[in-house]
């Protein structure tokens, strides 16, 4: 039995830890630990503040659903607060949820809606007038951002809604990756040399939280809405259900996998069918949520904090495992990034045996405390390669050992650190985490750069794998990427295992490649920290690789996404003469390396240059530019001749002197909105 001192202090120190957690997963969208340790903190707590009612305070974690918005984008006020569920983890959980609900709903009948949880992130979107007005996500359940610019522009949320809609309403969703989209996206992060996004929830919050919408509308992000928040001036249904049905014909995607269950047996059912089939979803889902499907009756049963009565997530297990883990391994990448990954005791994990996991960089080693020898848990999501999510302290005998990746490392002859498939020297550049071998020749980076210049989001050379890049790198018939279009069919029909009719579809599939884009090569050819999303910026931008090549670093550094670290990183790749060879060598084969202007001239906005002046009422002045980029348009700083139209908000400056003095159309926020809406100048 706790005493109730053990317990206050039991309950502070869960609490504190709680809001660590809190902090890393809302604010930073870099959680440490699994959804499942997290729901066991909370449980401890939740229980723990159940028995010892005195100690429950206002800001305890349990009190609150996430944490504070960002300052960075607007604050939207939720006229009705966003929710949370509660969570069952067994049948006999859910079995007492059902009975005190059943008790509380008297002789009401009622039945239930069946719905995935899907694991993305919660938004709010409302509409007025038959448009959409903001898009916001949940915050704090009261206040959130307000990231209407980055929600438009995902395809399946809808702009308009049919006339007949009520005048104002708001619905609920989930935003998330679909699990292919968020592989991509981590393998184009891995090539850039950049953090992986833990799951596809961090990597959906990651993208609507960009300040630049541009990068958002490149990522594959998807939307299903999963309530009706509040409506105006229109009657809308009684039934869970039949909203749902009303919000389709309004043209929102709503999951075709919802079901009308009669009783809680139909509940059982479709859990157990779900945590079978959820690994072939497109999206990850961590559970089920069931719904009372009379409306009259969520607002009879109320909330409990900020859970309401009428709604349960019933989680799958997570699929994780512990095992041992034996040492700490070290491979090289592309860009030459020494990367330690975890050398595990064989386990078998939801039905896969996993030897190896990734333990993403040195730092994060050291602040998860992983030392050689620990007993560690590890997750599993999806197709996503597993990983370490840490260690179980209370399992140590005090004989696991601190991994230092220097020790590690092999020296060379002068005794430096060195790469160990190259001997070549080991170095970390300052403020940067990993360490990287610095021979521009090591053979295991120049075989991964031939992998990749192959691979899907690059130059997607069909047939050409990670296996057939090793054997003609090993065989030396491709030194480098350029040498791919120089191979003769009589040197692959030479390799074992290799028919004629093999090796022609390779030199097709190779063939096919010379009119790619240009944003797709420079993507291909691996310059450290452009990855497709930089690659395209820079293509329309230069439009051709040797205008970029000769791009200074002040000039680079012009382009608001380019930063010192990437303008050093493309100068010094132009510098290289290995570089320089394999442009070349790719021209001379007919590799396209140029392109005519990237914008087709038929964007709406193609051709006028914009000014802002004064502060907007409805965006930021980021938006509105990041909109009329998209559209074709360029927002430039100073008005001059070539200036089409200036736009002014409240309190402008100089500018709107400057504009009518040259006779320049001058539109106000709500003239420049309808442009921007309506797509037509
Ligand atoms: S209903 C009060 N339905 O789960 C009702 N939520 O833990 C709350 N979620 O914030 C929302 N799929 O982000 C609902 N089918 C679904 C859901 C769902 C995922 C998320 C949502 C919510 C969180 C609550």
């Amino acid at each position: 039995m706790t005493s109730p001192d053990e317990a206050k202090v039991k309950i502070e120190k869960l609490r504190a830890e709680i809001n660590h957690h809190n902090q890393r997963y809302y604010v930073l969208d870099s959680p440490e630990i699994s959804d499942a340790e997290y729901d066991d903190l909370m449980r401890e707590l939740k229980q723990l503040e159940e028995q010892y009612p005195q100690f429950l305070t206002p800001d305890s974690p349990t009190q609150r659903v996430g944490a504070a918005p960002l300052e960075a984008f607007g604050v939207v006020e939720h006229p009705q607060p966003l929710l949370s569920l509660g969570n069952v983890f067994s049948q006999d959980e859910l079995l007492t949820w059902y009975t005190r609900t059943s008790r509380l709903a008297g002789d009401t009948p009622f039945d239930f809606v069946g719905e995935h949880k899907i694991d993305g992130l919660a938004v709010a979107l409302t509409y007025a007038d038959g448009q959409l007005a903001t898009g916001a996500t949940r915050g704090d359940g009261f206040r959130g951002e307000n990231i209407t610019h980055n929600l438009r522009t995902i395809r399946s949320i809808p702009l308009s809604v049919p006339r007949g809609a009520p005048p104002r309403f708001e619905v609920r969703g989930e935003v998330y990756l679909s699990r292919t989209g968020f592989q991509k996206l981590n393998q184009e992060r891995a090539a850039e040399g950049l953090s992986l996004f833990a799951n596809p929830r961090n990597a959906a919050a990651g993208s609507v939280r960009q300040l630049d919408s541009r990068i958002t509308a490149r990522r594959p992000l998807d939307i299903i809405i999963y309530m009706l928040g509040w409506a105006e001036g229109k009657a809308t249904p009684d039934t869970h259900w039949e909203t749902m049905e009303y919000l389709k014909s309004l043209g929102f995607k709503v999951n075709p996998n919802n079901r009308r269950l009669k009783n809680i047996e139909e509940v059982e059912e479709f859990y157990k069918t779900w945590k079978e089939q959820r690994e072939g979803l497109q999206y990850e889902a961590d559970g089920i949520v069931i719904k009372i499907n009379q409306l009259n009756l969520h607002a009879e049963l109320g909330n409990i904090g900020h859970e309401p009565r009428w709604a349960i997530a019933y989680k799958f297990p997570a699929v994780q495992g512990t095992t041992i883990l034996r040492d700490i391994g070290i491979s090289v990448g592309r860009t030459g990034t020494l990367n330690p990954y975890a050398i595990l005791e064989p386990v078998s994990v939801g039905g896969v045996t996993i030897k190896q996991a990734a333990l993403h960089n040195e730092d994060d080693i050291r602040r998860k405390d992983i030392r050689i020898g620990d007993t560690v848990i590890i997750q599993r999501a999806g197709e996503v390669i597993p990983e370490v999510v840490g260690p179980i302290a209370s399992k140590r005998k005090g004989k696991e050992k601190e991994f230092s990746l220097l020790k590690k490392l092999p020296r060379n002859d002068k005794g430096q650190p060195a790469c160990p498939e190259c001997g070549g020297e080991a170095i970390k550049p300052e403020g940067e985490v990993m360490y990287y071998c610095s021979n521009a020749a090591c053979p295991a980076q120049a075989q991964q750069r031939i992998e990749h210049f192959t691979s899907r989001g690059a130059m997607d050379i069909r047939g050409i794998g990670e296996n057939l890049s090793a054997t003609l790198f090993k065989e030396g018939l491709v030194r480098d990427a350029a040498d791919l279009y120089y191979l003769r069919k009589e040197q692959l029909t030479n390799l074992e295992k290799m028919g004629e009719k093999s090796a022609e579809n390779i030199i097709n599939a190779i063939n096919k490649t010379r009119e790619r884009p240009l944003a797709r090569v420079l993507f291909a050819l691996g310059i450290r920290h452009v990855g497709v999303e930089m690659a395209e910026v820079l293509a329309g931008k230069y439009h051709s690789i040797d205008d970029l090549a000769k791009a200074s670093r002040d000039e680079l550094m012009e382009i608001s996404a380019v930063g010192p670290t990437i303008a050093d990183s493309i100068t010094a790749f132009f510098r290289q003469d290995d570089n320089l060879n394999i442009i070349r060598k790719l021209k001379e084969a007919g590799v396209k390396l140029e392109e005519k202007a990237a914008r087709p001239s038929d964007l709406p906005l193609s051709g006028k240059e914009f000014v802002i002046t004064g502060r907007m009422e409805a965006f930021s002045r980021q938006e509105a530019e990041a909109r009329i980029n998209e559209l074709g348009g360029a927002a430039k700083d100073n008005v001059t001749r070539q200036t089409d139209y200036v736009v002014v908000g409240a309190d402008p400056g100089s500018k709107l002197a400057r504009a009518q003095e040259l006779g320049i159309t001058v539109l106000d926020e709500k003239e420049l909105i309808k442009l921007l809406r309506k797509d037509v100048v």
